[in-house]
């Protein structure tokens, strides 16, 4: 592939696009970078303060879901390349209102595949970039791993729609020959991150004293991956990765849900000098998340051996950095947690 130059990333103003922006722009001045985000609740522009007024970086404000908006877009920058992380991002908003999942994960996909293919000069000889997860290979029992090769099997709206994208992506590899590449990475955390999802959310319920909401017995695994390493495969793979070729990504921490959630504890505890023992006891077992997948675990063999990936943060010094990272960031806390997020809090746990 020709080295790009111009990239659309769409999704920017979101947790891992708000990281892989904060990495990138500044490291490759080579490259103009146009953020394509339309900010929802998950999307913060306060995410990308370090990086709003360096020359090389561009803010649009538009919805994937608008051929119109994002064909302005293609007319004023004329990118050569996409990396593609915006989606409807969180599992059970999906349960509750699957709609806006399929309109933006997979029409929004559609629409930015088409205006690579009808409008991007020479998109042969660049990359279309899609960013995607190991939910969509479906659950896990005690054993296994998920490679390339495993078969799909998704079982909530986001995964189903996430699939369909990813359908999508190859098919247009196939039959426009269009230089694809997918990375399906396991379970992010680190800054940045909407306080809707596991970790955020009980490293502030746990410092505001509120109940820390385990789903079932909390026995569910997950892989989890410091962002900032994820990031890194994504560049890695954007730039050298095999056209048409799928990576998994993950993150060889393998957890409980419950161990997470006592790690999260200990890591609070020991970064604000609270009382351990009191936190555990807020930990609240409530109703179970439906179709909720028991595990994932990723073999990254394929990305360490072709492109040298291999993740660097320990699963215990990521921990320490995101809880710092929370601890250090209340105007960034209180700036997402809108009325919007509150009502959120209060429907999805009022319920369980
Ligand atoms: P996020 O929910 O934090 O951010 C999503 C971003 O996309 C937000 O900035 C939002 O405003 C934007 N967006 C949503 N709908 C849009 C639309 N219609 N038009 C334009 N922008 C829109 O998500 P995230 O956790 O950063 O995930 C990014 C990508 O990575 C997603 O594709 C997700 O499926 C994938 N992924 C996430 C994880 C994870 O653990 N978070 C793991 C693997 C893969
Ligand atoms: O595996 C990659 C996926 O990881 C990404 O594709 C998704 O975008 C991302 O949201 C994440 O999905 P999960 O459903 O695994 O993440 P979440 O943080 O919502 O939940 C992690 C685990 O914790 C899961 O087993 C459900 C459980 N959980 C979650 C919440 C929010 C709880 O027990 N209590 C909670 O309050």
């Amino acid at each position: 592939m020709v080295k790009p130059q111009t990239i659309v990333a769409t999704g920017g103003a979101g947790f891992i696009g708000s990281n892989w922006l904060n990495l990138m722009v500044p490291r490759h001045p080579e490259c103009e970078f146009i953020n394509v985000d339309c900010l929802t609740y998950a999307g913060n522009l306060e995410s990308l303060e370090a990086i709003s007024g360096l020359p090389n970086y561009h803010f649009e404000r538009a919805d994937i879901r608008d051929r119109v908006a994002l064909t302005k877009v293609w007319k004023q920058y004329q990118p050569d390349s996409v990396v593609h992380f915006a989606a409807e991002s969180h599992v059970d908003r999906s349960i509750s209102g699957p709609t806006e999942f399929v309109e933006t994960n997979v029409m929004g996909t559609l629409n930015l595949l088409e205006l690579f293919r009808t409008e991007t000069a020479e998109s042969n000889r660049y990359r279309f970039h899609h960013i995607s997860t190991d939910e969509v290979y479906g659950s896990l029992g005690e054993t296994g791993m998920f490679t390339e090769e495993t078969r799909y099997d998704p079982s909530s709206a986001y995964s189903a729609s996430k699939a369909a994208s990813d359908h999508l992506v190859r098919a247009y590899s196939r039959t426009y020959g269009l230089p694809v590449t997918i990375t399906n990475c396991s379970n992010n955390y680190g800054p940045r991150q909407f306080p809707e999802k596991l970790m955020p959310l009980m490293i502030l319920n746990a410092l505001e004293g509120k109940p820390l909401p385990i789903y079932g017995k909390g026995e569910n695994i997950r892989d989890w991956l410091y962002v900032e390493d994820h990031c890194e495969a994504i560049w890695l793979v954007f730039e050298k990765g095999a056209s048409g070729e799928t990576y998994n990504i993950g993150g060889n921490a393998e957890r409980k849900n419950i161990d997470i959630v006592h790690a999260i504890i200990g890591a609070v505890a020991e970064a604000t000098g609270m009382d351990n023992s009191k936190i555990e006891g807020q930990i609240t077992y409530v109703k179970d998340r439906p179709g909720h997948d028991f595990r994932y675990a990723i073999d990254a063999s394929k990305v360490r051996a072709e492109l040298g990936w291999e993740p660097t943060e320990s699963f215990e010094s990521g921990l320490a950095k995101t809880v710092k990272w929370y601890l250090e960031n209340p105007k960034w806390v209180d700036s997402v947690r809108s009325g919007e997020y509150r009502q959120w809090i209060d429907q999805n746990y009022a319920q369980r």
